[in-house]
């Protein structure tokens, strides 16, 4: 039996996680991702004034402007993750907001921050729809079947029709849609919308600044009151909201745990409207800290449950360049059982050793609250100097390893060699390291000096650039490789292994892992090589630290 300091301790743990909400903003550039991260940490209490972030972004807009914000130490850090309490002040919940980058620097960071939270929070244009980005963000999403909560912004502007914004993501997203709330009228006649769950309308006021919880509610569709403001429009916004009640599948709690059905928001960002729904539709519905599924030294696997209490986590960031002094790198990572406390011992599992947790950073966007542990669902950022890689995991000494953090196929390439050609080795060096870090992929072709790089985002390759450059004191230059693809390869057997190697050597390369992989120069020749190898699978995506085994 447990002893009673240790229920204590496990009851505390059990609370403390049950009040995380780990979560990201996934959206299309300008859809309004800065703005509704600014305003929920308006409402959270985090920040004070409307602005902060905004600044941050247009700061951003130039890679060199990027490069120097990055290399202020601890801006970056600070603002990647942003945790506050909501409602403010000791007796809210926490949530750790997720920071992803989604503009010209739009790269797999994205992807992997998506790993490591537990709902998620989708943005989308009134005007413009469901957009490429969206698509891609989500498609990530639902490896992981997280959560979606939908925000359909902009309604302050002349949008398209609410209704065909839903058909347009049931069909373009596959994710089914619950209306929560149902806009009322557009740009200049946007009267506010129909909470369908609690039966009252919000009134829109354009500009205000920070909603206050006494605004004005509109109780019950029969309401004089709506007569008395709307006399022209009553009569339309009763029937629509009838009908759309009778039309749309009713919120279904554990649909929406599951993936398959999101919750949607109609509201403006920029005037505070539909926001703080936002933050309660977090609270009530969104989920606390999940268990992770994790593989075992035996290979087998279990799920760590978050309210376990030895410690685990897992690197999902790594962040270069907060200190150039020290080529100093912070590693983000998520915690998922048990509790991080200053100068713990941890066991670093990929090395098999162990390691101090001395002086991690833990986030509190709101100064006034210090906090130095961390439970499931926090991020902690851990100074690494080079032993932490993406795909990490740190336990309390069980040899765990956490699934689910991906590489995609990059879609661009650039061959890489030195000016100069003695510098052979410190591009080789500098490459490796920048890809174990996760800031570019790199291949070997086995030509020879030239290495291959492999993005998702072509700013990818300007930051690998620079920090060549500046870290390893390395000039290059980069050819543009006419490939169209990589794609990851397992075979039945070592027969086809072999085979394949000899028939197709002119298009194999090496990742840094040494996984084979096929590099085709265009569309045609994928699918017909496809087609010649039907019992060679050819993969898009692959995990973090994983041996691509045989089929
Ligand atoms: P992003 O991070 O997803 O790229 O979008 P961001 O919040 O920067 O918003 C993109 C543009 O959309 C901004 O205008 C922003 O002001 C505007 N916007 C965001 N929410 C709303 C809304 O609810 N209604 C309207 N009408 N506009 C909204 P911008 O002109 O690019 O920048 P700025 O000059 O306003 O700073």
């Amino acid at each position: 039996m447990n002893s009673p300091a240790a229920t204590t301790t496990s009851n505390a743990l059990a609370r403390d996680v049950s009040r995380r909400r780990t979560f990201a903003i996934i959206s299309h550039p300008d859809a309004g991702k800065t703005t509704l991260t600014e305003k929920l940490l308006l409402f959270g209490g985090a920040i004070q004034m409307a602005g902060t972030v905004k600044a941050r972004k247009s700061s951003r807009h130039a890679t060199s402007d990027w490069m120097e914000v990055e290399k202020q130490r601890g801006i970056s850090v600070t603002s990647s993750v942003m945790q506050f309490a909501y409602p403010p002040g000791p007796a809210g919940q926490t949530i750790n907001l997720l920071d992803t980058p989604g503009h010209e620097d739009f790269s797999e960071d994205t992807y992997r921050v998506l790993t490591a939270v537990d709902a998620a929070v989708m943005v989308i244009d009134a005007a413009k729809g469901v957009e490429a980005q969206t698509i891609k963000l989500l498609e990530v999403c639902r490896l992981r079947n997280t959560p979606i909560i939908t925000f359909v912004n902009k309604m302050d502007r002349e949008v398209r029709e609410p209704v065909d914004i839903l058909e347009e993501i049931e069909s373009v997203l596959k994710i089914d849609c619950a209306p929560v709330t149902w806009p009322i009228g557009m740009g200049k006649a946007f009267r506010g919308v129909y909470h369908l769950l609690t039966d009252r309308l919000q009134r829109f006021t354009p500009g205000e600044e920070k909603r206050s919880a006494d605004g004005e509610l509109i109780e019950g569709l029969d309401n004089p009151r709506l007569d008395e403001l709307f006399p022209d429009e009553v009569k339309h916004l009763r029937e629509n909201v009838e009908l759309i009640r009778g039309a749309s599948v009713p919120f279904d709690l554990t649909r929406f745990l599951a993936g398959t059905q999101s919750p949607v928001f109609f509201g403006s960002g920029i005037n505070n409207f539909g926001v703080q729904e936002i933050l309660q539709a977090l609270l009530d519905w969104a989920p606390p800290p999940q268990p992770r599924e994790a593989t075992r030294e035996d290979a087998g696997t279990r799920m760590v449950e978050a309210t376990e209490p030895p410690f685990t986590g897992f690197v999902f960031k790594i962040q270069a360049n907060m200190d150039p002094r020290h080529r100093d790198r912070i590693a983000f990572l998520r915690v998922c059982s048990g509790r991080y406390q200053s100068g713990m011992k941890v066991h670093h599992v990929r090395l098999g050793r162990e390691m101090k947790l001395a002086n991690a950073i833990t986030f509190m966007a709101n100064e006034r609250v210090a906090s130095d542990d961390a439970v499931a669902g926090d991020i902690i950022g851990i100074h690494n100097h080079g032993q932490l890689q993406i795909g990490d995991t740190l336990t309390e000494g069980e040899s765990l390893r956490f699934k689910g953090i991906p590489y995609f196929a990059p879609e661009l390439f650039n061959l890489a060699r030195p000016k100069d050609p003695f510098k052979a080795k410190q591009l080789q060096k500098g490459l490796k390291e920048l890809g174990e870090e996760g800031a570019v992929q790199v291949f070997d072709p086995g030509t020879g000096n030239s290495i291959l790089l492999g993005a998702v985002g072509p700013l990818q390759f300007e930051i690998v650039a620079q920090r060549l450059q500046s870290e390893y004191k390395v000039d290059a230059v980069y050819d543009a490789a006419n490939l169209y693809a990589a794609r990851w390869l397992t075979f039945p057997d070592d027969n086809t292994r072999r085979k394949f190697e000899n028939d197709e050597a002119s298009r194999m390369a090496k990742d840094i892992d040494d996984n084979p992989v096929y590099l085709a120069p265009n569309r045609v020749n994928l699918q017909l090589t496809m087609e010649r190898w039907p019992n060679v699978s050819f993969h898009a995506i692959r995990e973090h630290g994983q041996r691509m085994e045989h089929a």
